[in-house]
């Protein structure tokens, strides 16, 4: 790809920095774009709603904190540096009992509530 092509700059992305200019929670911000995924960034505190998504797998990995991803038939306890794929069509609920920062990989057209819309639905996450 050239110069002229290229839509993006190269340069890095420091998790830290962009995650220190987040100050609230629930409101993915998009860092990086690929292939038609998105890189976002997301602080969780709390517990999310139910919802599956009908087209897209998701990918969560936690930076900092600890959370669970809630399954109806089981839960599975998140630590920094572990990462969780949520397949399409499966319903799931992340809660944290303390402030945690994720970083979610997953298709762009991804809506983070999925197939329910409500007032925590992000329709269009900011670029950070
Ligand atoms: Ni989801």
């Amino acid at each position: 790809m050239s110069d002229q092509e290229r839509t993006t700059p190269i340069a890095k992305i420091s998790l830290a920095e962009k995650f220190a200019a987040i100050h609230d929670q629930w409101n993915p911000r998009v860092v990086g774009e690929l292939n038609g995924q998105q890189v976002k960034l997301v602080k969780l505190r709390g517990a999310f709603v139910w919802h599956h998504h009908e087209q897209e797998d998701e990918l969560f990995l936690v930076h900092r904190g600890s959370f669970r991803m809630e399954f109806r038939d089981r839960t599975i306890e998140l630590a920094p540096g572990d990462i969780l794929i949520v397949p399409r069509g499966v319903e799931h609920r992340p809660v944290a009992d303390a402030e945690v920062e994720v970083l979610l990989f997953e298709p762009a057209t991804t809506l983070n509530t999925g197939n329910l819309v409500n007032e925590r639905t992000v329709r269009h996450p900011h670029h950070l």
